[in-house]
């Protein structure tokens, strides 16, 4: 690491902003905080008096919940608001919503929104920090980082790895994150699912096409299954999920090919039996867990950097 390296982003909207000296730097910086959550009292005073609002226009289980627990572990103060229980249900926009929040002066907003570019146009009319927890089809960055460090904590590295992600490629904003994420870091990421869930450009970002399920597995170090986002189309992009299932579900048979220690992921929620066979999910080689594990440790590292390090600035 260059020694005049500093981080210096005030927001985390999305890996295509960070560079792989900035994504090197969030994962050391998450290994160093990990330690935290398996202490008897997992709490430090680093974000003491620091207020952080979850502003989720959308369902989540972990991320959700592991920003709040990552806020906590760093005495920060934190406030949820859900979309059903906001002001938005009675029509009012999300700038007149930020400057509200603004006027009670927070110092980082976390935001989950079904609107791409949702945490961008909130970024750009607040004071606070804003982290996007998920923005449409667009990014879903912090996943996308622990992701990246469940790999490197298991493999050692990143750079030259096989990934594979399987599934449906154009609505998942994880897909997004991860091609972008891992592609920074010198692996090499293949991307395979029904033609109508490849979106045309995802080669752009730095995947490769594969044309079936088995070509993009083949001596693959990784194999990542994506959630099939009914909530993001409009008309059944397949016929049935048990031929899904059949094409696209990861099952120990369609392991058999992939390399020989590699390991499975999936950023859930899992439905078991389509995506991926419950054996699998739950076997030897999943790190599905220590996925959700890492998130902690990422989300703590996020809101440490973004507010300048010391948690004064
Ligand atoms: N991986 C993920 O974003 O899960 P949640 O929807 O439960 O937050």
């Amino acid at each position: 690491m260059d020694k005049k390296y500093r981080f210096s982003h005030k927001h985390i909207l999305g890996l295509e902003d960070l560079s792989s000296a900035d994504i090197d730097f969030i994962l050391n910086t998450a290994d160093s905080f990990k330690e935290i959550s398996s202490r008897p009292i997992k709490k430090v005073p680093t974000l003491r008096g620091k207020t952080v609002i979850h502003l989720f226009f959308e369902p989540s289980t972990r991320t959700r919940l592991s920003f709040e627990i990552a806020a906590k572990r760093m005495s920060a103060d934190t406030f949820n608001i859900a979309a059903s229980t906001s002001s938005a249900q009675k029509g009012e926009t999300l700038v007149d919503t930020a400057r509200n929040l603004t006027a009670m002066n927070p110092d980082i907003i976390v935001i989950r929104h079904s609107s791409s570019g949702s945490p961008r146009l909130l970024a750009n009319h607040i004071k606070a920090s804003v982290i996007n927890a998920g923005d449409g089809a667009h990014e879903h960055p912090s996943q996308g980082l622990l992701d990246l460090m469940t790999v490197k904590e298991q493999k050692g590295r990143i750079s030259g790895l096989k990934i594979a992600i399987i599934g449906d490629i154009a609505h998942s904003r994880v897909a997004h994150s991860d091609i972008i994420g891992f592609s920074k870091m010198g692996a090499e990421v293949r991307v395979s699912g029904p033609a109508t869930m490849l979106p045309p450009g995802i080669d752009k970002l730095g995947a490769r096409v594969c044309r079936t399920r088995e070509e993009a597995v083949e001596d693959a170090d990784v194999v990542m299954a994506l959630r099939i986002q009914k909530e993001r189309q409009t008309d059944p992009l397949f016929p049935t999920l048990r031929e899904y299932a059949a094409c696209f579900g990861i099952s120990k048979k369609v392991l058999k090919s992939a390399g020989p220690d590699a390991m499975v992921m999936h950023p859930g929620p899992i439905n078991r039996g389509v995506e991926m066979d419950p054996d699998v999910a739950d076997g030897r080689r999943s790190v599905i867990l220590e996925q959700v594990t890492n998130g902690v440790a990422i989300r703590m590292a996020l809101l440490y950097l973004i507010m300048g390090q010391d948690g004064n600035e």
